[in-house]
């Protein structure tokens, strides 16, 4: 069944109190890269009966170029649209700061990530090669491909 943005509240966290990071480390398994990111970032979580289901964490250092560097849902709600709801949240979010682009990263093996960015609107614009090889201690394989490269997708606001 899909949910619908009436199912659950977008909330922003402060990142003061304890992180969820069980939920974060579903997206990107080095809790290392993490801290190095999360406590510059605009952080959104999606609340449902008062448990956090899903984040969407947006680094905003660069006001031309917010990146969406964490993007994971809980695995008992995926596949239920809440990944596109929050990306829309996000999107909707830049429009209102006026950001003219808006990035997101994912392994050349994600395959359906790669699906689901671009069938969000998002165009592949650059490759940042060997990524995941030179920034993570362990080899990553997904969906029998080896996790290399970084795939960078854009969307333009305006
Ligand atoms: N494999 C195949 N298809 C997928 C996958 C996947 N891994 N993920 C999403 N899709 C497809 C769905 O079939 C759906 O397509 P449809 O609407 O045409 O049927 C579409 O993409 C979106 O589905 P949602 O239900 O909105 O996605 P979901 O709520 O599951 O959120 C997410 C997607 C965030 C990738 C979630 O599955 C998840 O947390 N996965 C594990 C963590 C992860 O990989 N995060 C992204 C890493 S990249 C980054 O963080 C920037």
């Amino acid at each position: 069944m899909k949910l619908t943005a009436a199912d659950i509240v977008i909330e922003t966290l402060d990142t003061s109190g304890p992180l969820p990071m069980a939920l974060l480390l579903l997206a990107d398994p080095s809790e290392k890269m993490i801290q190095s990111y999360i406590y510059r970032s605009r952080i959104y979580v999606a609340v449902k009966a008062e448990q956090t289901i899903g984040i969407c964490v947006v680094s905003t250092d660069d006001a031309d170029h917010w990146e969406i560097r964490n993007l994971a849902v809980e695995e008992a709600f995926q596949g239920q649209g809440l990944g596109q709801l929050l990306l829309q949240h996000v999107i909707i979010e830049a429009s209102k700061h006026q950001v003219p682009h808006l990035l997101i990263g994912t392994a050349n093996s994600s395959v359906g990530q790669l699906y689901l960015y671009q069938k969000m609107g998002f165009d592949i614009s650059s490759i940042r090669k060997n990524f995941f090889l030179e920034h993570y201690d362990t080899p990553l394989v997904e969906n029998g491909i080896p996790c290399k490269h970084m795939i960078m997708l854009e969307m333009t606001l305006r």
